[in-house]
């Protein structure tokens, strides 16, 4: 193998990235890694610790001390924040509400690269593939991987699946309107940010989900992961 087998999925807030991603993953035997769930761990410690997430300075001061673990077994993914278990508290609103402020700091998005990259290194040293999704897998973290995904719907089709899946958690939903208003702030954040902005990446396939549901959204992409070399 030349280097890891890394399937990189971008693409908007409540596309359908992490359940895509895992569907293919399981699908193709490979490890399964979800990047947004690590700035959101950074996010969480940076409330938990009373730090003002628009301090740029505290924030890349705190990164020294965390040491974030991603399970990436795509049937169970983990996280945790120097051993403890944040899976459920990195949902909340309070993180969702900051998470773009944290994640547009360099240093952090220097650390979470290096992190992603190490995390396929080691998919690859045990000779097998992972997908990585976020929003600038593609285009920055892994230039040179073997499939590149965006994977997008309308805005108004993903903020109704992602208040669906909010009313599932333990976090409770605000509604899909509220939903909707905050998933647009965020993409238009996360797309307009000096560092690696979320883009489609010019040698990304376009997969739009809007009239697919899950199970045909797996099958698209894992058909053109199929027939890409
Ligand atoms: O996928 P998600 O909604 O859990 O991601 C949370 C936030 O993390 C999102 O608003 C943008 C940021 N993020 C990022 O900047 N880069 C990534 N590769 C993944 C997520």
């Amino acid at each position: 193998m030349n280097g890891p087998a890394v399937v990189a999925i971008d693409g908007p807030s409540g596309s359908g990235k992490s359940s895509v991603s895992r569907g293919v993953a399981e699908r193709f035997g490979y490890r399964y890694l979800d990047t947004g769930a690590m700035y959101r761990a950074v996010t969480w410690c940076v409330l938990d610790q009373g730090l003002d997430p628009g301090d740029a300075a505290a924030v890349a001061r705190l990164l020294p001390d965390l040491r974030i673990t991603s399970g990436t077994d795509p049937a169970h993914p983990t996280i945790s924040v120097n051993g403890q278990d944040v899976s459920v508290p990195i949902r909340g609103a309070d993180v969702t509400a900051c998470v773009s402020d944290v994640s547009a700091v360099p240093a952090v998005r220097e650390a979470m690269r290096a992190a992603q990259r190490a995390c396929a290194e080691d998919a690859a040293s045990a000779g097998t593939g992972i997908v990585v999704e976020g929003r600038d897998i593609g285009t920055d973290v892994f230039p040179d991987a073997r499939v590149k995904i965006y994977l997008t719907a309308d805005p108004a089709v993903r903020a109704a699946r992602r208040a669906a899946q909010d009313a599932d958690s333990v976090h409770g939903t605000s509604g899909a309107s509220a939903t909707e208003e905050s998933l647009l702030r965020r993409d238009e954040r996360d797309s307009t940010r000096a560092v690696s902005p979320l883009r489609m990446a010019e040698d990304a396939h376009l997969v739009d989900a809007t009239d697919l549901d899950l199970a045909e959204t797996i099958a698209a992409v894992a058909h053109i992961v199929g027939e890409t070399p």
